[in-house]
């Protein structure tokens, strides 16, 4: 090997031995994004083709090799999101310097991309953020800067670009600087640092400004090559999602996944969550080698000493000092979704690993971006930040965002478009929930059962105000009745009369509405009887929730379906004209929508058949086992 040789090979290594800095820069659409991410990856490059140059006359082709990058670290943001499979428009560069190598994740600035800029601020170290001199900090600068606070970015170049524009006067930044500052102090940054600049001319990025003599602090390019921001998660406890269970035949069954903080050696004992078993390491396998230990950020397969119960979704976490486990969160919310999150909806929860199911059991309120103020929240809308309560189904093992991204972060996914509406991070678990243990009764929904000589079950009447819903249900308890059978009729006209008497028509209420019927419901199948609820009921999302709460085949839905030219004809009641003259605002049908039934257990046509042949289609389809 000749002298240059060796001296490149070890250039490269160093490099490859540099550390990382992951960062984002956020600003809106003008401030200057692309000219300053093209002039960092410009000037990094000319940096490092001096360098190479120096060592060798082949500077060019060494130099585009790009010094033993790993492609790997390139990973996108939101696990969770990665996951479920969807595109995030948020373009990773790479570049590096002499003292550090950066990926940099460039996100589109409009307003609908906030799930792009929450994705690439998910894994980001720092940020940059980028204030046009000639405007100041505009609502979407401050907008990105809370996601990032929010996303766990702790530190911050607040880089005021421009600065050519406005004759580098000092006072103009100083206001602009001052202003930041004041509106990021609620916000939990640990350091921010202001660099006047111009990334178009250069200044203050990687060369010293020779117009800015009032500025003694860093340029851009030495504030990121120093700031000290990486999450040492080597440190951390050990933690493990188990991403599948690898079982080529009986004697091989090993556990595949990333360990995402900490680290693991053979003999170690782990503990499986949520189930809480214990066992020891036998192995660790990395491709065909047995290792040691394995550290944070690697895919490894590991075997343990004895059988244990453990499938995917499950976490491996160092037995002394596991994660917690709980099925009720507060958390904060970003919405992404067009379509706004109601409180008492529920969603499909998807963490990094594991799928449950879920309600926003509160909104508790969103934040104005521009001024920290807490808001009332009806509703999530698009864009809108806000912190709510959670609960799931069944308990999932979790880590606070703010100790560990991977293991307290989550997407809500819509249950029927598969969309993912919103990104969520965990603060804490909500744990008084624990300590309320359901009772177990000695006469239970069996007993009763063979004492009634029947099954108990909903049958769930839905369809529009007029349809006939309330008709057919009166008809068909009575022969019901005279039949033996146990029955109780929830009707919504005399239920908003009692127990929801203090909900209207807007959407929160009717999610509300037929929450809280489904809960009735519930525990009057648990009684033994057949309910007949009989509610507009106009979204699939509740409907699917109220069966979901019930047992398997307790849950019979008959689609009242007369057309609304129909229901508004007969219009028993008068409403449809009010409605129609826009006195009765939120009308189903009129200005609020309704959503049929996609697959309902009985599907009537009360437009055109009389309520006795309605009935008797019911009668035909049910099973009450007697
Ligand atoms: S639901 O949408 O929440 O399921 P629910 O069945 O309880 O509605 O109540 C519907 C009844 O309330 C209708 O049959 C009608 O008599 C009355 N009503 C009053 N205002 C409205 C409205 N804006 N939209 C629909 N129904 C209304």
């Amino acid at each position: 090997m000749n002298d240059v040789t060796t001296n490149i090979d070890k250039y490269l290594e160093e490099q490859s031995n540099l550390d990382l800095l992951r960062f984002i820069t956020c600003g809106s659409v003008d401030d200057g994004k692309s000219t300053l991410i093209g002039r960092l990856l410009y000037e990094a490059q000319l940096i490092f083709e001096d360098q190479v140059a120096a060592l060798t006359n082949e500077s060019k082709r060494h130099g585009s090799q790009g010094g033993d990058i790993d492609f790997a670290l390139l990973v996108d943001g939101l696990a969770a999101e990665r996951e479920q499979g969807i595109t995030i428009d948020v373009a990773y560069r790479f570049f590096a310097t002499d003292h550090r190598k950066f990926i940099v994740a460039d996100t589109p600035g409009h307003e609908q991309y906030t799930r792009n800029m929450a994705t690439g601020a998910s894994t980001a170290d720092a940020a940059v953020i980028l204030v046009d001199a000639t405007a100041g900090a505009l609502t979407q600068t401050r907008r990105h800067s809370f996601i990032c606070s929010q996303l766990g970015i702790r530190h911050v170049a607040l880089a005021v670009n421009k600065m050519d524009l406005v004759d580098f006067d000092k006072a103009t930044y100083d206001k602009i600087v001052s202003d930041y500052l004041e509106f990021a102090k609620p916000l939990n940054f640990d350091e921010i640092s202001p660099i006047p600049m111009s990334a178009l001319k250069g200044d203050n990025v990687v060369e010293r400004s020779e117009k800015t003599p009032w500025y003694t602090g860093p340029t851009l390019i030495s504030y990121l090559e120093t700031v000290d921001a990486n999450q040492s998660l080597i440190d951390e406890t050990f933690r493990m999602p188990i991403q599948w269970v690898n079982r080529p035949d009986r004697t091989f069954r090993g556990f595949a996944g990333t360990v995402v903080s900490g680290k693991i050696a053979r003999g170690d004992e782990v503990r499986v969550l949520p189930s809480g078993e214990v066992a020891s390491i036998q192995d660790i396998i990395l491709y065909k080698d047995s290792l040691e230990e394995a550290v944070s950020d690697q895919a490894v397969t590991i075997t343990l000493d004895r059988e244990v119960d453990c499938s995917r979704g499950d976490v491996l976490v160092a037995s002394m000092d596991p994660s917690e486990v709980a099925d009720q969160f507060e958390v904060n919310i970003v919405w992404m979704d067009q379509e706004p999150g109601h409180h008492g909806r529920s969603y499909w929860l998807k963490t990094s690993t594991t799928r449950v199911n879920a309600i926003l059991t509160d909104l508790k309120y969103k934040y104005n971006v521009n001024t920290m103020e807490h808001l009332a929240a009806p509703d999530l809308a698009l864009n809108d930040i806000g912190v709510a309560t959670l609960s799931v189904d069944k308990p999932i093992a979790f880590e606070p965002y703010d100790s560990n991204r991977s293991m307290g972060s989550f997407v809500l996914i819509d249950r029927y478009s598969n969309a993912t509406v919103a990104a969520g991070m965990i603060n804490f678990a909500l744990r008084r929930a624990k300590n309320v243990h359901q009772q177990k009764l000695v006469v239970d929904k069996a007993a009763r059962s063979v004492l009634n000589n029947h099954k108990s079950q909903v049958l769930w009447f839905t369809g529009l105000s007029g349809a006939g819903k309330s008709a057919i249900a009166d008809a068909l308890e009575q022969k019901l009745h005279a039949r033996g059978i146990r029955t109780y009729i929830l009707d919504g006209d005399n239920v908003r009369h009692g127990l929801n008497q203090d909900l209207g028509f807007s959407d929160n209420d009717r999610i509300e509405n037929i929450r809280r019927i489904a809960e009735v419901a519930k525990l009057m199948i648990d009684a033994g009887l057949v309910v007949l609820t009989s509610f507009i009921s106009p979204f699939r999302a509740e409907r699917d929730m109220a069966r979901q709460l019930v047992g398997e085949g307790e849950f019979v839905e008959i689609f009242v379906d007369t057309p609304l030219e129909e229901a508004e004809r007969r219009d028993v009641k008068g409403l449809y004209a009010k409605a129609r003259k826009g006195e009765l605002p939120n009308f189903t049908g009129i200005d609020s929508p309704y959503e049929a039934p996609l697959n309902p257990e009985v599907h009537l046509h009360s437009g055109e058949d009389s309520i006795d042949v309605c009935v008797q289609q019911i009668i035909d389809t049910l099973d009450l086992g007697n």
